[in-house]
């Protein structure tokens, strides 16, 4: 039958009937949904129900060392498991000590054109220089980026002094810790204090994990740690670091912490490293290898859990701890100049627009950081370079920095297409940032 069918019925005819069933589904299901379903449909992938992971365990098990050639045997969807601890800090948000005080409000404020006092330093006499910094040395000739001084509406900063700075630091370590940003101000403070510690009585360690630079005068060291990510990941050599995939321990800060402890005062970052990408978290009581994936910014805040957990309850109270805020970048010149469509390069004056703040510098995360120090309490200072930084689309090396891989001939014809957004000359900006550090010590 279906055969005598099949031959002498017309072919629209029989899927005639079959359109119409799919068009009135359709419009069924369509109108079913108006008039019966109030409520927007469920989110696609429910956020699993959180539970809590103590972070900073001891290792019951040698779990190894995670590094660029770490991988996941698998990768799942996030589990749901915080490293958040419940606890107050003991002074909570109104306890704080900051540069955000009563006393003086540094975060607003404006860049005032003084080329009397500076740069603090010249560029040629600071021998830790790096060349990624070095703009002047790469060709860039107008070096007015080098003569803002950072002036709070209500208040002054404290002015700089070399030598004020270190009988501060007269028999103590003082450690930055985090990536390229906070060595950056870790160079700075190099520069900013070099000159005042006598050639033959100081020395520096070559580029590790952990580099170190003496001053035998003053009993003093200023080290620079490379932890990007804050807790253990697969990105913690600095030279040899997978970008392609990040992994970290989410609840473990251990093997960092156990370089840093000894330090007497701390100078923390990170932000970067978690932006516009997911990560991989790698769990400690974990045995087959198997990963969940988070997104970057949430990843963040279980980094920044098991940082300030560590600070709590490990830390020796007696130690100052500062954590500097996220360093905007000024990759989108529409941020400041609305349609166009390029970057930093060829910028050459702060911004004047009072708060300008950047598409680079995500609320959130800085709402999420305010949170966990604010937990904290006066245990923590914030340095807050967030704001001032934003203003200075004129401070990065732009073209003029060493580049570590070729050019190609396109990447020349279009000069902004490889321009350094992100890091910032010196002299400049990671200048103002310590002058807050000498300021809040
Ligand atoms: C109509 O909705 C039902 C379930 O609600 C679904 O199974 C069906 O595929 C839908 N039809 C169309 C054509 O979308
Ligand atoms: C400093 O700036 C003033 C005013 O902008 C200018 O007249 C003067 O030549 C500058 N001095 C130096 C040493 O660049
Ligand atoms: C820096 O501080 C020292 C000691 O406190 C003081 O003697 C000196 O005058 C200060 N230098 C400047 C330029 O203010
Ligand atoms: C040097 O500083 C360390 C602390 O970093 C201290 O233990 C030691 O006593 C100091 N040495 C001298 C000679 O003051
Ligand atoms: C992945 O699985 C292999 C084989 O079972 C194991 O040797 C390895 O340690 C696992 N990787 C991780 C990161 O646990
Ligand atoms: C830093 O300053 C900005 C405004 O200048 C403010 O919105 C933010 O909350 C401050 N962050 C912290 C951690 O204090």
């Amino acid at each position: 039958m279906i055969q005598i069918w099949s031959r002498k019925t017309p072919l629209a005819l029989v899927t005639l009937p079959f359109l119409v069933l799919i068009v009135s589904s359709v419009f069924y299901n369509k109108s079913s949904l108006r008039v019966f379903n109030p409520y927007k449909a469920p989110p696609l992938r429910r956020r699993p129900k959180t539970t809590y992971v103590e972070p900073n365990r001891e290792p019951t098990s040698d779990r190894g060392v995670l590094d660029r050639f770490s991988r996941c045997n698998s990768t799942k969807e996030y589990s749901g498991r915080s490293t958040r601890f419940g606890g107050d800090g003991g002074g909570g948000e109104s306890g704080r000590r900051d540069s955000g005080s009563e006393e003086c409000d540094v975060t607003s404020g404006k860049w005032v054109l003084d080329n009397v006092t500076y740069p603090l330093y010249e560029e040629s006499e600071c021998p830790y220089m790096s060349d990624q910094l070095a703009c002047h040395t790469h060709g860039r000739d107008d070096i007015r980026y080098q003569h803002w001084r950072w002036q709070p509406h209500r208040c002054d900063l404290q002015r700089w002094n070399t030598s004020e700075m270190w009988e501060k630091l007269r028999n103590k370590r003082l450690m930055f810790v985090g990536d390229s940003l906070n060595r950056g101000q870790w160079i700075s403070m190099l520069c900013l204090l070099q000159s005042a510690a006598a050639k033959d009585k100081r020395s520096i360690t070559p580029n590790a994990p952990l580099t170190i630079f003496r001053a035998e005068e003053y009993n003093a060291t200023i080290e620079f740690l490379w932890v990007p990510l804050l807790v253990e990941s697969n990105s913690d050599d600095p030279v040899n670091h997978r970008l392609a995939e990040r992994i970290i321990r989410p609840d473990s800060i251990r093997t960092h912490a156990l370089k840093w402890e000894q330090a007497d005062i701390l100078v923390f970052n990170t932000y970067l490293w978690w932006r516009e990408t997911t990560v991989k978290l790698l769990w400690s009581d974990d045995e087959e290898g198997e990963c969940e994936e988070l997104d970057g910014m949430d990843a963040m805040e279980l980094a920044m859990e098991t940082w300030a957990h560590w600070v709590m309850t490990r830390l020796d109270p007696s130690k100052r701890v500062f954590f500097v805020t996220m360093s905007p970048t000024h990759q989108l010149s529409e941020d400041w100049k609305p349609e166009s469509q390029g970057n930093c390069y060829g910028e050459n004056e702060p911004i004047k627009s009072e708060s300008h703040w950047g598409s680079g510098s995500e609320l959130p995360a800085m709402r999420m950081v305010e949170r966990v120090l604010g937990r904290l309490g006066p245990r923590v200072s914030a340095i807050n370079i967030t704001q001032l930084s934003e203003y200075r689309k004129d401070g990065h090396p732009s073209i003029y920095r060493k580049f570590w891989e070729p050019l190609s001939p396109e990447q020349l014809a279009n000069p902004a297409s490889f321009s350094d957004c992100i890091h910032w000359c010196l002299p400049g900006v990671s200048d103002v940032w310590n002058q807050l550090l000498f300021h809040l010590l």
